[in-house]
């Protein structure tokens, strides 16, 4: 049965690829972004019924998550002093060859598309409808910085330097995508890399550095290009961060750990993915049935887990007033079908964990003014299961407004206008992403003009950012660093060392 399995590949949507084809005319480098499995092909059906079969009891990397413990200091300098050498070999390579390994790490992530969507599933609860596109966007990255390490060679009057080795630390909440993004953009530069995965996604980080491995090997090139070290002392944790021979740390995390990093090495710029408190704004021109579901998608998706995620709507006008949109958005989060994601159907899991002090406020406890319109509810004695939560009447200035909770529940604001839609949005101290569903091309420009957030994202949810054609980042304390975007043309620059580049052209 298991050789069976093997031989299913799974097919990509079709349309998708058209979007892409059009796209690319536009694109300075060739890159193709890769597909995600179409759900309806019945081969398909079977590809992700034996993935879900295995993944209960997945057990993937495990021995290789063993062998990687750093349990002292003395262990932590070689892995230090190891990558530093390897580091050596990787910056000499030509250009050419750093862009092909990385094109490789591609192909060897997408040849283990189906084993990341297991082992993500069982580590942390994420749906396979998330965690195809994840994979997809994995890809995406390694294959994109593959292509724009290129250009790196075409900068008028500078050469730029790999900066040395840099330390990724990921967050659990995109076990794939984030740290294939930190890991391969530090690559492309020519810095050797050590990642530090999170402890509740240190299975996935395995396989991803597996695939990793498997393309050096192509090249016979040492694993400590790329170092994988479990520290489960804390300690030793933020004594790889303060270690001076540490040049970069790339983090995704709250704001409160970015700020722990920066106090730790304040002489080292810290390029931070932090956190977002997200709104999408619904005016009366929107066409309702498409913000409905671009609402639930960005809100519940991955149980409100990303950092990206939409935990306001804010409702202008008569759009406020009127009873369809709340009818309509009830009806279309009661339909969700809450699981685990060995349920093939499920389209919302678990949360990571019991839910700590703030996100138990999030989901228990109403302001004044506020009601429920749905109630969170526990749905087993896992403590993990949540049912998603609908609060109204958010105020600006609550407590609600102002915090992200990182969990299943959305709140609806009201606003007369527009402008005042924005200002709500403006005042929390994050900005990463915002949305707006609106069919008038003024209101569009009034807002695009006026919101203070990294990712704008018009008639449309306000997750899921695609490589290349949405680079990713936040403003005001949703990003830490130069303000490059992942995923677009400045990052890998961004992330080079060319102060001592000639000045003449
Ligand atoms: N890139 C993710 C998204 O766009 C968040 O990290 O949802």
């Amino acid at each position: 049965q298991l050789e069976a399995e093997a031989d299913l590949v799974p097919q990509p949507r079709r349309q998708q690829n058209r979007a892409t084809e059009h796209f690319e005319k536009a694109s300075p480098v060739e890159f193709h972004n890769a597909a995600d499995t179409d759900p309806d092909l019945p081969q398909n059906r079977d590809w992700a019924g034996a993935i879900l079969g295995r993944m209960a009891d997945s057990e993937l990397g495990d021995d290789l998550v063993s062998s990687h413990q750093v349990t002292n200091q003395k262990q932590l300098d070689e892995v230090i002093d190891s990558a530093i050498a390897a580091g050596e070999t990787w910056r000499k390579l030509p250009l050419e060859t750093r862009s092909r390994v990385l094109i490789r790490i591609g192909d060897h992530l997408a040849a283990n598309r189906g084993r990341l969507i297991e082992v993500m599933g069982s580590e942390t609860g994420k749906t396979i409808d998330q965690a195809d596109p994840e994979v997809s966007e994995g890809i995406d990255f390694a294959r994109y910085y593959g292509q724009q390490c290129l250009e790196l060679d075409n900068i008028a009057g500078a050469k730029p330097h790999p900066v040395g080795l840099t330390v990724v630390t990921p967050p659990w909440n995109f076990p794939m995508a984030i740290p294939t993004g930190s890991m391969t953009s530090a690559l492309a530069t020519g810095s050797p890399v050590i990642i530090k995965p999170a402890p509740q996604a240190q299975r996935t980080a395995a396989v991803i550095v597996q695939a990793i491995w498997d393309a050096f090997d192509e090249f016979e090139l040492p694993h400590e290009i790329l170092t994988f070290v479990i520290a489960e002392e804390n300690s030793l944790g933020s004594n790889l961060v303060t270690d001076q021979r540490v040049e970069r740390v790339i983090l995704t995390g709250g704001y409160e750990t970015a700020k722990l990093f920066t106090d730790l090495r304040p002489d080292m710029p810290l390029f931070g993915e932090t956190s977002g408190k997200n709104a999408i704004i619904v005016t009366p021109s929107a066409d309702l049935d498409l913000a409905v579901a671009d609402v639930v998608n960005s809100a519940f998706g991955h149980a409100g887990q990303k950092c990206s995620a939409a935990s306001l709507v804010i409702l202008v006008g008569q759009t406020a007033r009127s009873k369809r949109f709340h009818r309509q958005l009830l009806d279309a989060v009661n339909s969700l079908v809450v699981d685990y994601p060995t349920n093939p159907e499920a389209q919302m899991g678990p949360v990571i964990e019991p839910p700590g002090e703030k996100l138990t406020r999030g989901l228990t406890t109403l302001e004044h003014g506020q009601r429920w319109h749905l109630r969170p509810r526990l749905l087993d004695d896992s403590g993990q299961l949540y049912s998603p939560g609908v609060r109204s009447g958010v105020q600006p200035g609550s407590e609600y407004h102002m915090t992200e909770y990182f969990g299943p529940v959305l709140g609806v604001m009201s606003a007369e206008t527009l402008d005042e839609a924005i200002e709500y949005v403006n005042a929390v101290p994050f900005g990463l992403t915002s949305g707006i569903h609106s069919l008038d091309p003024d209101e569009i420009a009034l807002w695009t003009e006026h919101v203070a957030a990294g990712n704008l994202y018009i008639n449309r949810g306000i997750t899921g950012a695609i490589v290349q054609r949405q680079p990713f980042g936040g403003w005001k304390r949703s990003a830490i660093g130069p303000g490059a975007k992942a995923g677009g043309p400045n990052y890998l620059l961004s992330l080079t060392d060319w102060t001592d580049a000639p000045d003449t052209v």
